[in-house]
């Protein structure tokens, strides 16, 4: 057992639904094992000024179901300088904190990295974005609630679309992956789902809309993820569409931050308490540098380094279900 007898837990990056259960997970569970915890405020930034706040068990109640993150949350320049982190770990020093669990995305994790092999300092990951683009665990904190929030949205622009036989393209989240547009769009039943992971081409987009339409169909709904370079940008593709195309009337819908925000599911619930319990474990088993995750139901613990540097796959069945749904 690692001699460690305060933890620090933060959120870092974009937030994610399902970060207020992971912290009152990480909280809790230090609490049933008499291990202090210090809340820190705003990441990394927040390390670095000392805003620090002890917390107990009754800090993080009625935070289960809450979106966003008590804690709050930032990109911080600073932490990317070896300055930066030097007066980081001189606060976590000057506050007795040995250990921390952070929670966030690629870049959270790369600076908690750096850290460690810096200052030897104990790190742990818990997985948080909405984009689901994190190697090492099938699912992150934040997805699935995207997920329902993405088709509960597309459910009603669906509405809208064919009372007035129109395309919809809808962008969804999804920087440099598909993996919301995807799934979401299985979910909610697209025509054509474009993700930066396939780029099938305007072309194909254009008789793929044709093709439907002769088959029928009144309305569509395309959605497109915010990395997808089918078009320059969704705007651009809409122009496309209507130049080519002049048959359909088109809309653009781009959800944006509403996607982040919102109570988290059921799943993400339970996924962040299971979570915390084993980041706070695994601190105090003497692990470090690395990121809890989920595969097969199962918690897995995966180097931070593999974790960034893996890439996702997209789920290559589900492009295959796709097609033969928009038949
Ligand atoms: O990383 C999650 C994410 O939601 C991306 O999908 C999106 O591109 C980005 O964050 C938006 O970040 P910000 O809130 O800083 O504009």
């Amino acid at each position: 057992m690692a001699n460690i007898k305060k933890i620090g837990v933060f959120t870092s990056g974009g937030d994610s639904p399902g970060m207020n259960a992971a912290i009152r997970s990480v909280v809790r569970t230090c609490a049933y094992l008499n291990v202090e915890c210090v809340g820190i405020y705003w990441g990394y930034q927040g390390m670095i000024k000392g805003d620090f706040k002890l917390m107990n068990a009754r800090s993080v109640h009625n935070i289960i179901n809450k979106g966003g993150t008590i804690l709050k949350t930032a990109r911080c320049e600073e932490f990317r300088t070896k300055e930066g982190r030097k007066k980081a770990y001189d606060q976590l020093q000057a506050a007795g904190i040995d250990a921390f669990v952070v929670i966030g995305g690629d870049g959270s994790f790369t600076g908690a990295m750096i850290f460690n092999q810096e200052f030897g300092f104990p790190v742990i990951g818990i997985p948080g974005t909405i984009d689901n683009d994190i190697f090492g665990t099938t699912f992150t904190l934040g997805f699935d609630t995207a997920l329902n929030t993405v088709v509960e949205a597309i459910d009603k622009i669906r509405d809208t679309a064919s009372s007035h036989n129109r395309l919809f393209f809808v962008e969804v989240m999804g920087r440099d992956v598909g993996h919301i547009a995807l799934n979401a769009g299985v979910g909610a039943g697209a025509e054509e789902i474009l993700i930066p992971e396939e780029n099938l081409g305007r072309e194909r987009l254009l008789e793929s809309l044709k093709r439907s339409r002769s088959s029928g169909k009144s309305s569509s709904i395309v959605i497109v993820a915010e990395g997808d370079k089918t078009g320059k940008n969704i705007f651009e593709l809409k122009e496309y569409v209507e130049a080519n195309f002049p048959d359909y009337e088109v809309r653009v819908s781009v959800l944006g931050h509403m996607q982040r925000g919102g109570a988290p599911s059921c799943y993400d619930r339970v996924l962040a308490s299971r979570m915390g319990v084993r980041a706070v474990e695994a601190l105090l088993e003497g692990k470090t540098n690395l990121m809890v995750g989920v595969q097969d139901n199962q918690l897995i613990l995966t180097p931070i380094n593999k974790a960034i540097k893996g890439h996702t796959k997209i789920d290559k069945e589900l492009i295959r279900v796709s097609e033969i749904m928009s038949t």
